[in-house]
């Protein structure tokens, strides 16, 4: 019997995203915002998760880029890296070394029944890599080897919380222990599936062929007004949240999320407004809460050392707690040490 791990007094957080590059206000409402409010609350720990991005084929030079801004955008969208944890995945090799281990937990019947692998591996499953089929058991790593109480997630990743929760569960009955914390989700608000400005059902993505599609946290005043201006609405009058009515829904959403207020509330705000109107508010509230944003990025990005010296820290303090967590883990399993 090992000395059981008491998680820490203070509820904390860890969540992650991939380092995608073009970021946009998808990322921003589904993620980013949401933690900038939740690190007064909980000590937090924000990972851009750069192991995850390889379970497909990335270009070297890009993931790099990509991995420093969305650093950046982190930090000028501000959270705080005086208060939190920021740093790249791949930077504490605990994570590829505790997801070993809690994968020779793993059976393979509760990772057959991740939505997300057979989504992505589609019809050609023997051509998908390990990689892709143990993501959730690295995702799971993440968030163990801090001791984590609560993740914040959007509803596509809540399947890969409840695996964690399984994971830890059994792991803790295979040592007899309280080895590591479950943690609980924390299913995060109204806007966090931003949907296109072309086609109010299908997420906004940087994917999408129309840069129309998408207001990029690049995108300069004009092109912001422009993109609202030309957003796709349907011929039926008032702007709702009807069902039927997505990207009346969808603009609503986007302008609740930006203003705090719940899309119940925007749509009085709105009743009996025109789109005309409505866009052009839109619009500039994204304005007001993007450019200084875009700014600050800019200058971020032109300072790579100390972007990197702030990652570098980030990195260190994770290391810190990673390395408790992995030494106790290594002697429930039995791994002498030396
Ligand atoms: N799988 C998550 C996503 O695609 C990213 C992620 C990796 C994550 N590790 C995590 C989220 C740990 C929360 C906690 O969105």
């Amino acid at each position: 019997m090992i000395d059981a791990i008491t998680s820490t007094a203070a509820p904390r957080i860890f969540s992650g995203v991939q380092p995608t590059g073009n970021l946009h206000l998808g990322n921003y409402l589904g993620a980013i915002k949401q933690w900038v409010a939740l690190q007064h609350d909980y000590e937090s720990i924000f990972c851009i998760v750069d192991l995850h991005a390889i379970t497909v084929l990335q270009n070297p030079d890009a993931l790099r880029k990509a991995t420093l801004e969305m650093a950046a955008a982190y930090i000028a969208a501000g959270i705080d890296p005086e208060k939190c944890i920021i740093f790249p995945q791949s930077m504490v090799k605990e994570h590829t070394e505790l997801a070993w281990m809690l994968g020779c937990s793993t059976p393979l019947g509760w990772l057959n029944r991740m939505t997300q692998f057979k989504d992505k591996a589609g019809k050609h499953k023997d051509q998908a890599s390990l990689g892709l089929y143990g993501y959730p058991v690295l995702m799971a790593a993440d968030i163990l080897l801090y001791h984590a109480t609560h993740v914040p997630v959007g509803e596509d990743q809540k399947q890969h919380l409840e695996l964690t929760r399984d994971i830890a569960g059994a792991m803790n009955r295979q040592v007899n222990a309280e080895l590591f914390t479950i943690p609980e989700p924390l299913i995060m608000g109204e806007a966090t599936r931003v949907m296109s400005l072309r086609d109010g059902t299908s997420k906004m993505s940087k994917s999408d062929p129309s840069d129309m599609s998408r207001i990029n946290l690049s995108d300069d005043d004009d092109t912001i007004r422009r993109k609202f201006q030309k957003a796709k609405t349907d011929m039926e009058p008032g702007i709702t949240l009807a069902e039927n009515r997505p990207e009346s829904a969808n603009l609503l959403r986007i302008y609740a999320s930006l203003a705090d207020i719940s899309s119940k509330q925007a749509e009085a705000q709105f009743e009996g407004s025109e789109f005309s109107h409505f866009k052009k508010e839109l619009a500039e509230l994204t304005i007001s809460q993007l450019a200084p944003m875009r700014d600050e990025m800019q200058r971020l990005l032109k300072d790579k050392a100390q972007l990197k010296a702030i990652l570098k820290r980030g990195s260190e303090a994770a290391s810190d707690i990673a390395a408790t967590t992995i030494k106790d883990v290594k002697h429930a399993l039995g791994f002498v040490r030396v």
